[in-house]
């Protein structure tokens, strides 16, 4: 998954632009951008959105945003979408492998309920959004099988610090918020999951938001969640390996296959080893899994 587009819950034009918008997936949010007297009724429209969505022939992957377990609407929340068999909940405010072992539970059960295959359901965690959450990244290797990647963010974070702002004047980010973001990478590898790059709201400003998935893809997030559907086309782009790219890896692989029980090899003036093999072998998965998208 590239793109991730929030849609709100309770709005069924939006979730309508969504399917259009060409994401990778839509992340139907129950949470924050739903107020809660609203959120009887967000639940409503997005059970119905996933049952239709789940009759086209092609649609994203949809992923709905509960409410913290900290909130006690967690279970209403999955009471009322698990029968629209998402492909994923996402767990805000996750504060590492016990809470998304505690949310694995929850979701069997309704899969019992529901004739959903056990497991079926995965889990993304928004791993940064406390203090106690930053602590928690190295929890989540081996917590469940249903991780699918993890992710971050800097805004509840710096409500929970009690912050003035997560980002200097040039729009960078603050320390803290550096840090979270790169202990996020740490505890994806660890657990052996894709890392996805958190959301960046100022979503007028275009060059802006290219810096920062490039900057992104340079360490190792394989996507980026958007607010705007018009945050989509530059995150699939620059999260697609160009064809060079991915022409690169694969000689890279075929070298190392024509050479078995070698270590290291010259490739045009340039020393190759195991983690350039290893490197070349991801990208080649990550281009063949959008392939099959
Ligand atoms: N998903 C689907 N469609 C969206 C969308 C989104 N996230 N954001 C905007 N659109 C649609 C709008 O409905 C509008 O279409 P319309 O004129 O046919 O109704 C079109 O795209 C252009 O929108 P625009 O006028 O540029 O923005 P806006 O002022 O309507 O909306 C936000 C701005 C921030 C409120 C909106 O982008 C949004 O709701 N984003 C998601 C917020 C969210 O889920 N946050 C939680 C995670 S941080
Ligand atoms: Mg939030």
């Amino acid at each position: 998954m590239r793109s991730l587009l929030f849609v709100p819950g309770d709005s069924d034009r939006k979730q309508q632009k969504g399917l259009d918008s060409g994401a990778d997936a839509l992340i139907l949010d129950l949470e924050d951008s739903v107020a809660l007297d609203a959120k009887p009724q967000a639940r409503r429209i997005t059970l119905a959105f996933l049952q239709a969505a789940q009759a086209l022939p092609r649609r994203p992957r949809l992923i709905v945003r509960v409410n913290a377990l900290s909130t006690g609407l967690t279970d209403a929340d999955l009471d009322a979408v698990m029968p629209g068999a998402p492909d994923a909940i996402m767990l805000p405010k996750s504060e590492g492998g016990v809470d998304i072992s505690h949310l694995g539970a929850k979701i069997a059960v309704r899969e019992a309920e529901h004739d959903l295959p056990d497991g079926r359901t995965r889990i993304i965690p928004i791993a940064t959004e406390t203090g106690k959450g930053v602590f928690g990244l190295g929890s989540y290797a081996g917590a469940t099988h249903r991780l699918q990647a993890l992710t971050w963010g800097a805004e509840d974070l710096s409500a929970d610090l009690g912050a003035e702002t997560n980002r200097l004047t040039d729009g960078s980010y603050a320390d803290p918020y550096r840090l979270a973001r790169a202990m996020t990478l740490f505890a994806a590898a660890a657990a052996q999951v894709d890392a996805i790059d958190t959301v960046f709201t100022n979503f007028r400003d275009d060059a802006g938001f290219r810096a920062e998935c490039l900057a992104a893809r340079r360490d190792g997030f394989t996507g980026k969640m958007a607010i705007h559907p018009a945050q989509v086309a530059p995150i699939n782009e620059i999260f697609s390996p160009a064809p060079a790219e991915l022409a690169k890896a694969e000689a890279i692989i075929a070298l190392f296959a024509a050479n078995p029980g070698i270590g290291v090899i010259g490739l045009e003036g340039e020393m190759l080893d195991r983690p350039h093999l290893l490197r070349a072998q991801r990208l080649k998965a990550r281009a063949d899994r959008l392939q099959g998208h």
